[in-house]
């Protein structure tokens, strides 16, 4: 067996959570990933049939029976993840009806996963629903996006739309537009069931006062949505309390995604 530590697949999350960190997205333990493996992932690194432990996951993940993920662990530092990824991040397999995630490999320090199992399980089942290649949902606390949620109209479609103005990429970044979800508790599955729903119909769900969920193929595609997101909200903020002379007009974004071969989300651009 090869060391684990040295797997491709870890080693691309632990450069992810350093960037999150360093883009100031993760204070302290602030943002979770899970990242779906292919038995591929983990063959000839970890041994299928050593279970380390049993964890509990409080709710059944809606997510077939043998699925692998590798984690974050709950009240991990993201700062601190390169130094010891075994002591940070986690290989479970779901077992018993989603109900019971088998450790394969990590949580050293007796940790466990995430306070956001949920959110992330039921968020991957709801992407997978849309799209079979979806691997990745990745949250974060960007101070941007974060601000914007206390100034800014909730309603989804002008939160959209004011994204969409801040730069032109963001329309084919994203076109299927961000969905909010009103403040709420974290952490519980009733989170997870709402950011899932929500998950439906973008990779992208803001949760006012808290953060951001984002969705994709890979951990490039997904850190890059929130990236160029962030920009965005970023943009607003500098510019929210100064009388604008131009911006990105509806026709525009209109040019924008023709131009590039993208949907626009149906109505928001009317
Ligand atoms: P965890 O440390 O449990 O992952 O929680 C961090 C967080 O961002 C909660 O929303
Ligand atoms: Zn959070």
């Amino acid at each position: 067996m090869k060391d684990f530590l040295s797997a491709p697949r870890l080693a691309e999350l632990v450069r992810i959570c350093t960037e999150m960190y360093a883009h100031g997205w993760d204070e302290r333990n602030g943002g979770n990933v899970s990242v779906l493996l292919d038995g591929a992932d983990i063959d000839g690194y970890i041994d299928t049939k050593n279970v380390l432990r049993e964890l509990p996951t409080g709710f059944s993940a809606p997510l077939p029976e043998g699925s692998l993920f590798l984690v974050t662990g709950t009240g991990k530092y993201f700062r601190n993840v390169r130094y010891d990824p075994a002591d940070s991040l986690g290989v479970v397999r779901l077992t018993d009806g989603g109900k019971t995630a088998q450790l394969l490999w990590g949580f050293t320090g007796g940790g466990t996963f995430t306070s956001e199992f949920p959110a992330h399980m039921m968020s991957h089942a709801a992407r997978l629903s849309v799209d079979a290649e979806n691997r990745v949902v990745l949250h974060c606390h960007p101070d941007g996006l974060l601000a914007m949620t206390y100034v800014h109209d909730l309603d989804e479609r002008a939160f959209t739309r004011t994204l969409w103005q801040m730069e032109t990429e963001c329309v084919m970044v994203f076109p299927e537009g961000v969905n909010v979800l009103p403040w709420m508790l974290c952490g519980t599955n009733e989170i997870g069931e709402a950011t899932a729903e929500k998950m439906k119909t973008a990779r992208l769900v803001v949760w006012a006062q808290h953060g951001i969920y984002g969705a994709g193929r890979s951990l490039d595609e997904t850190f890059g949505l929130i990236e160029t997101a962030e920009k965005a909200a970023g943009i607003f903020l500098k510019i929210a309390h100064l009388p604008w002379k131009q911006t990105l007009k509806t026709e525009d974004l209109r040019r924008i995604a023709a131009h590039y071969g993208v949907t626009p989300r149906a109505g928001y651009l009317d």
